[in-house]
């Protein structure tokens, strides 16, 4: 199995805002902000009840070069959803074989999570090579991400969790580092 491309899509942007809604009506003037900020993306997260909706009204919006990822994906229902709406990128706080198959099938962008070098193997058993570091703070952060280096040559990251504006950038000085997350950004 071939993870799709996430790493063309997080080589476009370096800084992934992650954003949990509560109301649609909230997406325009977000996004709008963001891209004042020169930001060309957003991570909507599926942690209440109006997420799928934000997501909708995101894509709705169809602003060029903008990428609408979803966030918190858990489940084959969500990946399944989440392909209806087109969505540009799918982001998972964990890894499991379970959704390996819904992942590769929705032909969408996806960037599962891991912690641990027992994820990271179980993830390259899948055929990825691409994570989300989460929740970076809580599991070593910019020290695990240099042994992991050492250990994982040819795996690449997203730290999220924890990031913020005074650290962020450190991470992303680090060669294993392709993009940085974070809800700091909004
Ligand atoms: C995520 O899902 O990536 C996190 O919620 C972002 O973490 P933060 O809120 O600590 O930046």
């Amino acid at each position: 199995m071939i993870q799709n491309n996430i790493r063309k899509v997080l080589s476009k942007h370096n800084v992934i805002p992650v954003v949990s809604f509560k109301d649609p009506n909230d997406v325009e003037p977000t996004i709008k902000s963001l891209r004042s900020k020169g930001i060309q993306c957003i991570e909507i997260t599926l942690r209440n009840e109006a997420a799928f909706d934000c997501v909708k009204a995101a894509k709705e919006l169809k602003i060029a070069d903008f990428h609408v990822g979803i966030g918190t994906v858990v489940s084959v229902a969500q990946i399944e959803r989440a392909t209806d709406l087109n969505v540009d990128f799918m982001v998972s706080p964990g890894i499991h074989s379970g959704l390996a198959a819904a992942f590769e099938k929705s032909g969408i962008a996806f960037i599962p999570g891991i912690a641990t070098p027992s994820e990271i193997i179980l993830g390259k058993q899948l055929g990825w090579d691409t994570f989300k570091f989460f929740p970076a703070n809580l599991f070593g952060g910019i020290k695990a991400l240099k042994t992991y280096s050492n250990v994982f040559p040819d795996i690449v990251f997203c730290p999220t969790g924890g990031i913020s504006e005074a650290t962020h950038q450190d991470y992303l000085e680090l060669p294993n580092v392709i993009s940085v997350g974070g809800s700091w950004l909004i």
